[in-house]
C-alpha cells in the first residue's frame, strides 16, 4: 500500500539525506528512468531507458532494488531478480500501454494467429510478457524483428505507433495491436509546427512511441538513451523533444550550451496540456523516502507467470 498523505507531511525532513541513509542502511540502488522528476533522478544511482534498466536490475548486488519508474519496469526487475526485494514508490504508477492489453484480450489475440510469433514492447502487464514469446524495447526492436526468421508471420503489441515505425525500418509485416502511448500520441502537431517556425535551426528529435504523421517531421528518431546521446554529441545545439520532458534535465546536464524545447500536448486533460507522463510522475521523492521506510510498496509477481515471462525477457536480454 502507498502511505495516506495525511501520514505523509512532515516539514522537518530533508529526504534527500534521509534516502542516502535509507540507500546504505537497507544495502538498497535506486534506479530511476529519464521521465521522473529531475530530483529524483539526481539522487538515482542509475538512470536509463527501459533496456539499460532491465539489464542493470538483472545485475545488482544490492539486496533492495528501488525502482523509480512505472509497475511494469518494477515488475520486470523482480522477474529477472526474484530474490531481490522490488519498492515502486507509488503502486499507481502504470501505463496507457499496459492498461491497453489485457492479458485475456491478449491471449485471444495470440490464439487467432497460432502460427504468429508474439514480439511484445516491455510496456506490458508480467502476465502479457508471460503470453509472448520475446519482449523488446525501443532500443532493441529493430534489430531483433530484423533477425527473426523471414518466414515467420509476427504479431506486434501493444502499441500500434512502433509497430508501424518497426514495419517501416524492418520491412517486415506483422499485425498490430491497437494500443497507444497517451503521452506521444498526443503531442500537438500545430504547437509542434510553431516552435520550428520560431527556431529553424532546431532540430526535432524524437521517440518511436509518438504517430507516424509527427515522426515525419524528425531529424532523428530513437529510445530515449539514444536521443540523449544524440543531444550529447550535438552540444550547443537546439532540440525540439518529442519525447517525456523529464529527460531534458539529463540532456542539458550533458549539453549545457544547447537549448531544448518542450512541445505541449493538444490532450488539455492532466497538467494544463504539458507533456508530463501522469503515471511516471506520481512518483515523488516523498513517497520515495517512505516506500524505502515502510518497504512498501512492494512489487512480487506470481512464481508461474514471474517463470514464464522469464522466458521472454531472457530472449531480449540475450539479443541485445
Ligand atoms: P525507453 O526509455 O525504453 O525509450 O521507453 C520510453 C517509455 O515510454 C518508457 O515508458
Ligand atoms: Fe506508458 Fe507512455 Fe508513460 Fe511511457 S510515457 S510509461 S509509454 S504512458
Amino acid at each position: 500500500m502507498t502511505r495516506s498523505t495525511a501520514k505523509k507531511l512532515d516539514p522537518y525532513l530533508d529526504f534527500e539525506q534521509e534516502i542516502n541513509k535509507l540507500k546504505k542502511k537497507l544495502n538498497a540502488v535506486i534506479l530511476a528512468h529519464y521521465y521522473q522528476d529531475s530530483e529524483i533522478q539526481d539522487i538515482a544511482d542509475y538512470i536509463g531507458d527501459s533496456l539499460e534498466l532491465s539489464k542493470k536490475a538483472a545485475t545488482t548486488s544490492a539486496d533492495v532494488i528501488v525502482f523509480c519508474g512505472v509497475k511494469f519496469m518494477a515488475e520486470a526487475a523482480y522477474i529477472l531478480n526474484p530474490d531481490k526485494k522490488v519498492l515502486l514508490p507509488d503502486l499507481n504508477a502504470g501505463c496507457s500501454l499496459e492498461e491497453s492489453c489485457r492479458p485475456d484480450a491478449f491471449k485471444k489475440f495470440r490464439e487467432e494467429y497460432p502460427d504468429h510469433y508474439a514480439v511484445t514492447y516491455i510496456n506490458c502487464s508480467a502476465e502479457v510478457k508471460a503470453l509472448s514469446d520475446i519482449i523488446v524495447t525501443s532500443s532493441n526492436a529493430q534489430h531483433i524483428i530484423t533477425n527473426l526468421p523471414a518466414n515467420r508471420p509476427i504479431l506486434f503489441a501493444p502499441d500500434k505507433h512502433l509497430g508501424r515505425y518497426l514495419i517501416n525500418k524492418t520491412g517486415r509485416q506483422m499485425t498490430l495491436w491497437n494500443g497507444y502511448c497517451v503521452v506521444h500520441e498526443n503531442f500537438s502537431e500545430r504547437e509542434l509546427i510553431k516552435i520550428k517556425t520560431t527556431n529553424p535551426k532546431a532540430k526535432i528529435i524524437a521517440h518511436p512511441e509518438c504517430t507516424l504523421s509527427l515522426l515525419e517531421y524528425a531529424d532523428y528518431v530513437g529510445s530515449t538513451s539514444s536521443l540523449l546521446k544524440y543531444t550529447t554529441k550535438n552540444n550547443g545545439s537546439e532540440f525540439i523533444v518529442l519525447t517525456e520532458p523529464g529527460i531534458i534535465h539529463q540532456m542539458q546536464k550533458a549539453a549545457p550550451n544547447s537549448k531544448f524545447f518542450d512541445v505541449p500536448s493538444h490532450n488539455q486533460a492532466g497538467c494544463n496540456s504539458c507533456s508530463q507522463c501522469p503515471y511516471m510522475r506520481l512518483n515523488t521523492l516523498e513517497k520515495l523516502y517512505y516506500c524505502m521506510v515502510d518497504k512498501s510498496p512492494e512489487i512480487i509477481v506470481p512464481a508461474d507467470i514471474a517463470a514464464s515471462a522469464k522466458i521472454a525477457l531472457d530472449r531480449m536480454l540475450a539479443e541485445s
